[in-house]
C-alpha cells in the first residue's frame, strides 16, 4: 500500500488515504496537469511542459508514489490529457487517472442533448488518454441547466460500462451535491466519493459549508491550487514586484482573489515557520492542508522538475499543534451568515463548534 518515496534526500513512505466512501486508497499528494502542453488563453499561462518534460515529471511521480494524475479535457485544449496519456503509455496499471469533463468545449455539439454531450466528451477524454477507462471522472463545474437526476442516470451508466471507476465533482456548491448525494441514496445510483476543492491558506472558504458536509457524507477533498494558485511559493515579497518568470504575469485576473493583508500575513507566517523547521514555504503551506479535516489529497502544481521535487517534500512529517494553530490564526477570516454566529465565541458555538483536526 505505501510506495517508498525519495524527496528531499529523506526516505519516507506514501501515505494513502480512502477516498471518500469509495474502496479506492489514493496517495496524500497528486499531480496537478494544467502545466502541460500551454495552450489557450487560461490554462495554458500556468506554464508549458512538452512531452519530454512532461514525461520527465511523470517518472519523478511515480519514483516517489505519487500514482494519481489530475486532468481535464479542459486542460490546453485536450493537449493536457493527451500528454499525461503518452508519459504513461506501457505502464497505464502504475497510475490512477482523475480526469474532468463537463465545461463548454469546442468539440460539443450544441444540439446534444446533455446526456449525450457528456458522453461524447468522456470518449474523447478516453481517447486522448490512451485508455479504456478513469479511475475518477468529475465534473469540472456545477451546470445548473442538466437536472441532477439526468446527471446522475448518465454517470452511472459510466460507471456500469466501467468506463469510470468512480466519480466525483469538482467546484460544486454544497446545496447541490447535498442533493445529488440525497437522490443517489434514494435510488441505485454511483455515489459521488470526492470533490476537488480550491482550499489554501488563502482560501479557506471551503470550510463553512463543504467540508462539515465531506465529514457528513464521506466525501472526500482533492485540493487544487494548494499554494493559493501559485502565490505561496515563497517568491511572493510584499511591495515586490511579481517574481521574473511567474505565471501570475499572465493569470492573475484568473486567480481567486485575496487582500493584500491576509496574503502577506500568511507569507510572513509562513516564512517564520519554514525557518523554525528547516523546510521551504510551500512544503509548510501544503503540511498545513494535509493535516486538515476531509483532506484525502492535495492536487501538486509544478512547472519544472525543481519544483516538483521541492513539493514532494510537502508529506511525510507533520506540523506541530503550535505551528498549525499558528498558521489557523494567520489566515482565519470571517465566514459568512449564518456561519458568523457559530463562529463567534457564544451560545451558537456551542450548539456548532467548528471541526477540529
Ligand atoms: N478543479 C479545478 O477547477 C482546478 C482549478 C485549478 C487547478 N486545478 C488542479 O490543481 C493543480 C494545481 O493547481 P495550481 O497549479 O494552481 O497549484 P498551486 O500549487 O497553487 O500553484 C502552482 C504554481 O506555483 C509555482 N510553484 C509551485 N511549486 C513551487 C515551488 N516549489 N517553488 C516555487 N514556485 C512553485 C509554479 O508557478 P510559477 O513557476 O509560474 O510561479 C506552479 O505552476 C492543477 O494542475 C490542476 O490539476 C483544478
Amino acid at each position: 500500500m505505501c510506495a517508498p518515496a525519495v524527496t528531499d534526500g529523506s526516505i519516507h513512505t506514501m501515505e494513502q488515504r480512502r477516498l471518500g466512501s469509495s474502496d479506492l486508497d489514493v496517495p496524500v499528494l497528486a499531480f496537478g496537469t494544467g502545466t502541460f502542453g500551454g495552450a489557450g488563453p487560461l490554462f495554458g499561462a500556468w506554464g508549458q511542459s512538452n512531452e519530454v518534460e512532461a514525461r520527465r515529471l511523470v517518472d519523478i511521480c511515480l519514483e516517489a508514489g505519487v500514482t494519481l494524475f489530475d486532468t481535464a479535457d479542459a486542460y490546453s485544449g485536450g493537449a493536457a490529457e493527451q500528454i499525461l496519456g503518452s508519459a504513461l503509455k506501457g505502464r497505464r496499471h502504475k497510475a490512477l487517472i482523475a480526469t474532468k469533463i463537463g465545461l463548454p468545449n469546442a468539440d460539443d455539439d450544441p444540439n446534444a442533448a446533455p446526456a449525450q454531450r457528456l458522453t461524447a466528451a468522456l470518449e474523447r477524454s478516453l481517447q486522448r488518454l490512451g485508455t479504456d477507462h478513469v479511475d475518477l471522472l468529475q465534473l469540472h463545474a456545477f451546470d445548473a441547466r442538466i437536472p441532477p437526476e439526468i446527471l446522475l442516470d448518465t454517470l452511472d451508466a459510466f460507471v456500469k460500462a466501467g468506463k469510470a471507476r468512480h466519480i466525483g465533482v469538482s467546484n460544486y456548491p454544497s446545496w447541490r451535491l447535498m442533493q445529488s448525494l440525497a437522490i443517489t441514496d434514494q435510488g441505485n445510483h454511483s455515489r459521488f466519493c470526492s470533490h476537488q476543492v480550491y482550499y489554501s491558506l488563502i482560501g479557506r472558504g471551503y470550510e463553512a459549508e463543504l467540508m462539515p458536509l465531506g465529514i457528513d457524507q464521506q466525501v472526500g477533498a482533492l485540493a487544487w491550487s494548494p499554494l493559493g494558485w501559485g502565490r505561496l511559493t515563497g517568491k511572493l515579497k510584499r511591495g515586490a514586484p511579481l517574481p521574473a518568470g511567474s505565471r501570475l504575469h499572465k493569470t492573475s485576473e484568473f486567480a481567486p482573489p485575496v487582500p493584500d493583508e491576509l496574503l502577506f500575513g500568511v507569507i510572513d507566517a509562513l516564512h517564520c515557520i519554514a525557518e523554525e523547521t528547516g523546510r521551504t514555504v510551500p512544503q509548510v503551506a501544503i503540511n498545513w492542508l494535509l493535516q486538515r479535516p476531509t483532506v484525502t489529497s492535495v492536487i501538486l502544481g509544478a512547472r519544472n522538475e525543481a519544483q516538483l521535487r521541492d513539493n514532494l517534500g510537502a508529506a511525510g512529517w507533520t506540523l506541530s499543534h503550535e505551528q498549525m494553530r499558528r498558521l489557523d490564526d494567520a489566515s482565519q477570516v470571517l465566514p459568512d451568515y449564518p456561519h458568523t454566529l457559530y463562529w463567534q465565541q457564544g451560545p451558537f458555538r456551542q450548539l456548532n463548534p467548528p471541526p477540529v483536526p
